[in-house]
């Protein structure tokens, strides 16, 4: 259990908005009870969401979009800000600080040159929350030589860590991210591959929908055995950790350059459902042999169709919902980034070297102040 020193500012607020680009989750976070007291969800308006993910590919004039998205995210996070004050009764002047994500565009850890990009203009968001911002969270971790993510392993750690036994707590946002909290008090964690971008993608083409509601449209098709081994044989499946990754990898263009012609869109969307399932489960199989619990969270811990595979595939292992562990599934990782915050602000590392692979423990973020 990472031990939480009790402090009189104990309020902090996260805001995450991750691959997915469905939009902004925020939470308050009482740090002295690692628990959740209000929760605020915002869509993105489909042009900034449009742009961000036009963002993700190199394009004309980068520097300033990129400028006016990094503006546009801050605005959408001081909104969720006020509406969380607000939803909750409580007054800026009670919360310690923000731990802002922001929006990832581009993710290249490793090497001298190595760099991981989230699009916030943090000094806009301090000016408009009135609130001390701690954000680009990931970056120190890259400097250090680490894949600055996943960095939520040790608040999964600290929330869902059970003595005893080996708990595996699988988030599944656009990408899928996994910790693995060991009985012997080692803690791991990586990137396992896509979780919803591709079905997301897949279904927004062919259907014009944002998501598969509960995997139902895949559960129409039937799994296509040749492009499963083709999308499994991407080289990430086999490297082993630390390693992360984005939508600089996992895209259409990704799946479309691996299709053959004439295959039906509704089997496609089986088979990058089992796709995430089989690369989630290999991966965990590998790393955890013994994992007794797997805690999902997430919007695709809300894929029954998903949670259903992933059992299957994963027999001798309890999966569960965070939900049922009394923190809901679109609240962990904003849970996370609030936890980073108060990392900051007590001077304490937020990365976990074992896990991205950093050359040592990293204080993590930099201060935007009220
Ligand atoms: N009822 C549902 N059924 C299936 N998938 C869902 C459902 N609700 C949410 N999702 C999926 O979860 C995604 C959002 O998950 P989230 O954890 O916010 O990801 P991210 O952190 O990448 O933003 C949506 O894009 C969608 O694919
Ligand atoms: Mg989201």
């Amino acid at each position: 259990m990472a031990s939480l020193r009790p402090t009189d500012a104990r309020l902090y607020i996260g805001l995450m908005s991750g691959t997915s680009l469905d939009g902004i989750d925020g939470v308050l976070f009482d740090a002295s009870r690692l628990a959740v007291t209000g929760h605020v969800h915002t869509p993105f308006l489909p042009a900034l969401r449009d742009e961000l993910l036009a963002l993700n590919t190199p394009g004309d004039n980068e520097l300033h979009r990129a400028a006016l998205a990094a503006n546009a995210v801050a605005r959408g996070y001081a909104d969720v800000v006020a509406q969380l004050l607000e939803a909750t009764g409580t007054r800026r002047e009670q919360v310690a600080a923000i731990g802002a994500h922001g929006q990832t565009v581009r993710h290249r850890p490793g090497g001298i040159d190595g760099y991981t990009t989230q699009l916030l203009n943090g000094a806009l968001l301090a000016e408009q929350a009135g609130i001390d911002v701690v954000c680009d969270l990931r970056s120190r971790d890259v400097a250090a030589g680490g894949q600055g993510a996943p960095l939520v392993p040790a608040f999964h750690r600290a929330c869902f860590g059970l003595a005893g036994q080996d708990v595996a707590v699988l988030n599944l946002g656009g990408i899928a991210n996994v910790s693995l909290l060991f009985a012997d008090g080692r803690t791991g964690g990586f990137d396992t591959g896509p979780a919803n971008c591709l079905m997301d993608g897949w279904i927004a083409r062919h259907r014009g929908l944002a998501f598969d509601a509960d995997g139902a449209w895949a559960a129409t098709g039937r799994v296509l055995p040749d492009l499963l081994a083709a999308l499994l044989a991407e080289p990430f499946f086999a490297l082993p950790p630390p390693r992360s990754t984005g939508r600089d990898l996992f895209h259409l263009g990704w799946l479309d350059a691996r299709l053959t012609p004439g295959a039906a869109p509704a089997d496609v969307q089986a088979t990058l459902l089992e796709l995430t399932a089989r690369s989630a489960a290999d991966a965990l199989r590998a790393q955890m042999p013994a994992a007794a619990t797997l805690i999902a969270c997430g919007g695709g811990a809300r894929n029954g169709r998903l949670m259903q595979r992933l059992g299957e595939l994963l027999r001798g292992a309890r999966v569960k919902s965070s939900a049922a562990l009394g923190l809901p599934v679109d609240q962990v990782e904003a849970a996370a980034f609030a936890w980073l915050a108060q990392c900051f602000k007590e001077k304490r590392p937020g990365n976990l070297p074992a896990v991205t692979g950093a050359a040592g423990l990293r204080l993590l973020g930099c201060l935007y102040p009220a």
